[in-house]
């Protein structure tokens, strides 16, 4: 495996954290999804959420964004507490960007009609508008399909245009759920340079990372926690999450390798 991250930071405790996700309960009927979860998020961190279908994953990130609302706990932003905030106030006060795990675009707009409606709402000049765009469509090497409606788009082309869209009004947040899906090898390894490079360039920004790649998903974060049975089971840096016991039992396995 290609080395991505040619080091981890080991220390964001200097800094009020950009996520504080606390004592969050949800449950959807009689199903208790998540039960008293809480992890804070630092600036500058790459954080990865791994945990078996149904988990609650996708769950954490519809809170996060404000899409679910939860039973019991709190959501503080930079130390704000948005728990009662709507969507779009979230969002923009907090300069969040959302990749959700299914759609995220306008299905009869083309590539670049998408990236503009959105860079309309996000970008007040008109010509960093249409730079920022060209800038992304450039570097996510979708210049051949610009012009193609996003129904009539493959799925990895999908992906990568709600990247983009992400993408486009310079997160402080990043949620990211399961962006490597549907993405061809080379793909992959180019938007886990494009993550790490905006960690280096912008050190006062997070992401978060749900995935099923596990190996993909532990080559580009500082530090990772598992979901299972309603609760974090395990966290840490990635060489001490291979090692833990409840992790290995509850997601790895036995013989899951990693480097
Ligand atoms: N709005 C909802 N109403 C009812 N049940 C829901 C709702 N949202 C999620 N769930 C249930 O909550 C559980 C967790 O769903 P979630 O989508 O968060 O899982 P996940 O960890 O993202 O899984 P996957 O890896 O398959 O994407 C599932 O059993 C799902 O059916
Ligand atoms: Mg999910």
């Amino acid at each position: 495996m290609a080395i991505i991250k040619k080091f981890r930071i080991k220390s964001f405790k200097k800094s009020a954290p950009l996520i504080y996700f606390s004592k969050i309960s949800i449950s959807f009927g009689k199903r208790q999804i998540l039960d008293d979860v809480s992890f804070k998020v630092n600036p500058g961190e790459i954080l990865g959420l791994l945990g078996p279908n149904g988990a609650g994953k996708s769950t954490i990130f519809n809170i996060l964004t404000g899409l679910l609302k939860p039973d019991h706990g709190n959501i503080f932003f930079e130390a704000k507490d948005a728990t009662e905030y709507p969507i779009y106030l979230r969002t923009r006060k907090f300069k969040i960007g959302y990749v959700p795990q299914y759609g995220g675009y306008f299905n009869d707009l083309t590539l670049f009609e998408n990236l503009y409606a959105i860079a309309e709402i996000l970008i007040q000049n008109k010509n960093d508008r249409i730079y920022k765009v060209n800038e992304l469509i450039g570097k996510f090497e979708l210049d051949n399909v610009r012009e193609i409606k996003a129904k009539f788009l493959s799925g990895g082309q999908r992906r990568k245009l709600v990247i983009c869209m992400a993408l486009l009004g310079d997160p402080k947040i990043l949620l990211c759920d399961e962006i490597f899906a549907a993405l061809d090898v080379l793909t992959i390894q180019m938007l886990k340079e494009i993550l790490v490079t905006l960690q280096n360039e912008k050190p006062q920004m997070c992401i978060i990372i749900c995935e099923h790649q596990a190996r993909e998903l532990l080559s580009v974060v500082d530090r990772a926690m598992i979901l299972s049975n309603n609760k974090i089971i395990a966290q840490g840096t990635p060489s001490q999450l291979i090692k833990n016991e409840n992790a290995r039992s509850a997601y790895f396995g036995e013989f899951f390798k990693f480097n």
